[in-house]
């Protein structure tokens, strides 16, 4: 059943900490927001810098990104649509560098012999494009997030090792797992070389956003570096640095963007 307040824009994160700050724009600009529930997640309907969007937590993983994404086109009737949260670095993407997807793929995806690895079965691709539009927009406002880090994120990124956040564009591997080894990593580095950052949901979306004509885009926050090595407090990290980095980047992107 279609809902009965449509958004065309629509912002998902796998994680509530990923989107906490946008949902706190979200009640504090317009006041307003219709949470509806479906499928066991919250659909929060409101206004961002004037636009109606629909915000939403997909959960983890590549299933749970691509039921959030049919269910964003099917019931609301979104028309553009952007993932955001953290993922592993991978190649020269370090902690606290952004990155936004030009390309997404499934590193898990593998029907050989009958089909080329990582293609994804009758799409005849294994690698999706984002929006190029939407990427390039994404993109700018990134870059001048980045350029004012300690105002983007404030003087507690630094303690988190962030100090100089750098800006990639990109391929952007999803896959049904947490990598966290070095010879995990490594792997998909020697495998797909040009490989960026590795997270669990974007190809997912991206393959639902294509088979339906939708636009989208992926921005995300490197939070670790897909290895064994020790890292800060995750879970700090996202609401430090990473949720603020989403807000503020997608609240530029809106503001430049009506
Ligand atoms: N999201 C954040 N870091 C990640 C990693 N190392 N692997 C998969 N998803 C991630």
């Amino acid at each position: 059943m279609k809902s009965a307040h449509p958004a065309p824009l629509a912002i998902v994160a796998a994680m509530q900490q990923e989107l906490q700050a946008l949902l706190h724009s979200l009640d504090n600009v317009t006041g307003k927001v219709t949470i509806e529930r479906h499928a066991g997640r919250n659909f929060h309907l409101g206004e961002l810098h004037g636009r109606p969007v629909v915000l939403v937590l997909s959960r983890i993983g590549k299933v749970a990104a691509a039921i959030t994404a049919t269910m964003l086109i099917e019931r609301y009737g979104v028309q553009q649509m952007i993932f955001t949260g953290v993922a592993g670095g991978l190649g020269p993407a370090h902690v606290g560098d952004v990155v936004v997807a030009r390309e997404l793929l499934q590193h898990d995806m593998d029907a050989s012999p009958l089909f080329p690895r990582h293609e994804v079965p009758l799409s005849g691709r294994a690698r999706f494009p984002t929006d190029p539009a939407l990427a390039d927009a994404l993109a700018q406002a990134a870059a001048h997030v980045l350029a004012d880090p300690l105002r983007a994120f404030g003087a507690e990124a630094r303690a988190l090792g962030v100090t100089a956040p750098r800006l990639h564009q990109g391929l952007i591997l999803s896959g049904d797992r947490f990598v966290a080894t070095a010879p995990e990593s490594r792997a998909l580095i020697e495998r797909l070389p040009d490989a960026l950052a590795v997270e669990m949901e974007g190809a997912a979306l991206a393959q639902v956003c294509h088979d339906c004509g939708v636009p989208f885009a992926v921005l995300r926050t490197i939070s670790d570096r897909a290895d064994d090595s020790a890292h800060v407090d995750f879970m700090q990290f996202i609401e430090v640095v990473a949720a603020r980095a989403s807000a503020a980047i997608v609240g530029t992107w809106l503001q430049a963007h009506p």
